[in-house]
């Protein structure tokens, strides 16, 4: 009996919802003293001066530390994160940038001291407009195979997309925008730091613990073999702890300057500028279709703001993995640009260039569909693709299709009510939208030990970011092992692991479950190795091949058969473990690999307030094997609430003094239960074994790319009104 696919409650369920479960800034360790970080309060420019001596004489302050007083920092590693190390110059890049961090005795005394810094600025005037830069200029190579940042596949004969637009007999044409968006992980960004013999443990929140080392390591300027990173558990991330936030660095250096244990724990304020956001982004889509609906040109070019390079980011691409593979066309034509700005750090979050990328095409595609009058699934099925038109690459495995065809089938596409229904006070649409979010596969190590009392460890160092990883470990476990979910005891969030997947790019359970079954096998083999050479086994002589292994058990036939833990307790053996390392093979250069799905949703609009309501939402996903149906639901519930947050509330302007605005809970609004209808969630459940012999894809954003636009698509065939401009606020319906 195998738990892949079942509904499996989350093995640390019971440690999260009692609050056992100690989070990074649960750790309280003797001795231990506590940081605030002070940031600059204008855009751009220098300081030409700070008082620190009222904070120094504060009560219980230990330290304080400025660019004039610097605790020594290296920038991360290139690609790592930020450009710059925090506190070894004086050059303010944005607002809301370290520019102190005061050390007390308590958290209290640390924040009362951090307000009496006075800081004297040279200041100058940031450039903070996307609309003023663009266009801006190509964005830079993404390097690992992915596609120039701009390219162009177009039919012979065909010159330029302009000539193929031109040419076509219905075209449609839209620009899109939406301003600064941010991850907002339940729990603030938080570091507790130790050393210990010239050893760095760091607790802290991390999608990846070993690239957190490595970071930490280069940024303290010690070896990576000193630092370890401690991550078991993670109150959301969403992208925002993929990169080293400079926050870790300095709690680390000041434990080493201080000789004791330092706690920073970020103030919520604090986070929407210390750690990578999504910038605002506009994209132009252009379509060119025959009077009956078939594609003959796609265009789709993106501005995305950035910060300036001396701070660094992740670079948005929003068009390749959408309009770049979504449909069939013989003319395809992506630019994706940035435009550099004195702004914060940004970063990849939720279906990073998917999320923005798919509104674009999928409103296009909608608008499409409303200039030639024809229902928009159709519109979809009559471009369905089976070669990516960027790569012309076969997809592994694709039943978008399906889809489509399931979700109309459950959400009653075919009877749904007429475009402006009015109901009472409000006015009913619906609309549809496709998903699509590439499929990556990571390199990933697992290893699997057998233990003398009947359990086993799987371990990698990988992290559960919220997404049920930890629980992934034991049901694959289970499953490879032949033993109950009990017995096996998950291990990850731990740099000094095996080397696991990220929890990045919603690939970590895809990359990790193929490996755990090899290292199972692995495992299983010497333990075999084991029972036919130790001389206490009662299998010793035997060849390996006479002993077979079954739910935790050898077996030589003929009733000579014992449970693993009985055979080790006699050979005086603790464990026996093996190590196994995976990852994609030659077929990653021959496919095309995306996960899909398909949304359908309904929303009324306030004929009085404009108000909208997201009133019913159906997906239907093609992520081939499901390892764990709760979690599996979970996510994909979680991912179509970030669409409906997308679609109707999170925004952060940018002011002109490089403020952003909304950088706070108040201000900055996520869906919240009363904005969430009953969202009905499907999956086919069709294994794709060209892109693992375990045939699970990812799960976690593919749901968040096309939400946004099904619920634009709804509000249009509800009120008549095309908005777009993320979020759709009432003032936009009125
Ligand atoms: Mo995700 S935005 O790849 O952490």
């Amino acid at each position: 009996m195998t738990s892949v696919g079942t509904d499996v409650d989350r093995v640390d369920g019971p440690e999260k919802t009692t609050g056992r479960a100690r989070y990074s800034a649960d750790r309280v360790l003797p001795d231990m003293a506590y940081a605030h970080v002070v940031l600059s309060t204008i855009g751009k420019g220098r300081i030409r001066a700070m008082n620190t001596d009222a904070a120094a004489g504060a009560p219980g302050v230990l330290r304080v530390y400025t660019p004039f007083q610097p605790l020594k920092l290296y920038p991360p590693p290139p690609g790592y994160g930020e450009t710059y190390a925090v506190l070894q110059d004086r050059d303010i890049r944005f607002r809301g940038q370290v520019i102190g961090l005061v050390v007390a005795r308590t958290f209290e005394q640390a924040r009362e001291a951090a307000a009496l810094v006075t800081t004297e600025y040279d200041a100058q005037q940031p450039s903070t407009s996307l609309a003023a830069g663009s266009p801006g200029v190509t964005a830079p190579d993404q390097g690992q195979g992915a596609p120039p940042a701009k390219f162009a596949v177009l039919a012979p004969g065909v010159t330029s997309i302009d000539q193929a637009l031109a040419a076509s007999e219905v075209t449609v044409q839209g620009t899109y925008t939406q301003g600064s968006q941010h991850h907002v992980a339940m729990e603030p960004h938080a570091t507790v730091a130790v050393w210990q013999d010239g050893h760095l443990t760091a607790y802290c929140g991390a999608q990846m613990p070993q690239v957190h080392a490595v970071s930490l390591a280069a940024q303290l300027g010690v070896e990576a073999d000193r630092v370890r990173v401690l991550s078991p558990y993670v109150g959301g991330a969403f992208g925002s702890r993929v990169a080293t936030w400079p926050d870790i660095a300095l709690a680390s250096a000041a434990a080493l300057d201080l000789d004791r244990p330092v706690k920073l724990v970020l103030a919520r304020e604090q986070v929407f500028t210390m750690v990578g956001h999504r910038p605002a982004v506009s994209q132009t889509v252009r379509l060119g279709a025959s009077a009956d609906g078939v594609l003959n040109a796609v265009s789709h070019k993106s501005d995305v703001a950035m910060p300036m390079p001396t701070v660094g980011s992740w670079v948005m691409v929003p068009a390749q993995d959408t309009s770049g593979a979504l449909y069939k066309t013989p003319n395809l034509a992506i630019d994706q640009r940035v435009v550099p700005l004195d702004m914060p750090p940004t970063w990849a979050m939720r279906g990073p260039n998917e999320a923005p990328g798919g509104f674009a095409i999928e409103t296009a595609m909608d608008e499409l569909a409303v200039s030639l009058r024809m229902d928009p699934l159709r519109l979809r099925l009559r471009n369905y693709a089976t070669t990516a038109a960027g790569t012309g690459r076969p997809w592994s495995s694709k039943h978008l299709r399906e889809c489509y065809e399931t979700g109309a089938e459950r959400f009653g596409w075919s009877s749904r009510p007429r475009s402006g229904t009015v109901d009472g006070q409000w006015l009913v649409g619906t609309g549809m939208a496709t998903a699509i979010y590439p499929a990556a596969r990571f390199p990933a190590a697992v290893r699997v030990r057998f233990r003398d009392d009947g359990t086993a460890v799987v371990a990698s160092a990988t992290a559960d970011i919220g997404t049920g990883a930890v629980t992934l470990l034991s049901i694959c476990g289970s499953d490879a092992l032949g033993i109950p979910l009990s017995r096996v005891e998950p291990r990850l969030g731990d740099s000094a692991l095996p080397p696991g997947a990220p929890a990045v790019g919603s690939a970590g359970a895809g990359s990790t479950a193929p490996v755990i079954r090899s290292a199972a096998q692995a495992a299983i083999t010497a333990l075999i190795d084991l029972a036919v050479t130790h001389p206490d086994s009662p299998f010793y002589g035997m060849t390996a091949d006479q002993v077979r292994y079954h739910d935790g058990y050898l077996d030589a036939g003929a009733g000579r058969s014992m449970g693993f833990a009985r055979l080790l307790k006699l050979t005086g053996t603790a464990g026996v473990e093996a190590t196994a390392n995976g990852g994609p093979g030659p077929e990653a250069g021959q496919y095309a690999f995306h996960s899909f799905g398909a949304h359908f949703c309904e929303v009324r609009g306030n004929r009085f307030t404009g108000e909208p309501r997201v009133s019913r939402f159906t997906t239907v996903v093609d992520i081939g094997t499901v390892v764990n149906a709760q979690a599996t639901r979970s996510q994909i519930v979680g991912s179509v609430i970030f669409g409906i947050g997308h679609a109707l509330l999170e925004v952060d302007p940018l002011e002109d003094s490089g403020r952003l605005a909304a950088g706070n809970l108040g201000d900055y609004l996520v869906p919240v239960n009363a904005d969430i209808p009953d969202i009905d969630v499907h999956w086919l459940d069709i294994p794709d074994t060209v892109y693992s012999p375990f045939g699970a894809r990812g799960v976690g954003e593919l749901a968040t790319v096309g939400s946004a636009a099904a619920i634009g698509n709804a509000i249009h065939d509800a009120t008549g009104i095309r908005v777009r401009d993320l979020p759709i606020t009432l003032d936009k319906l009125l």
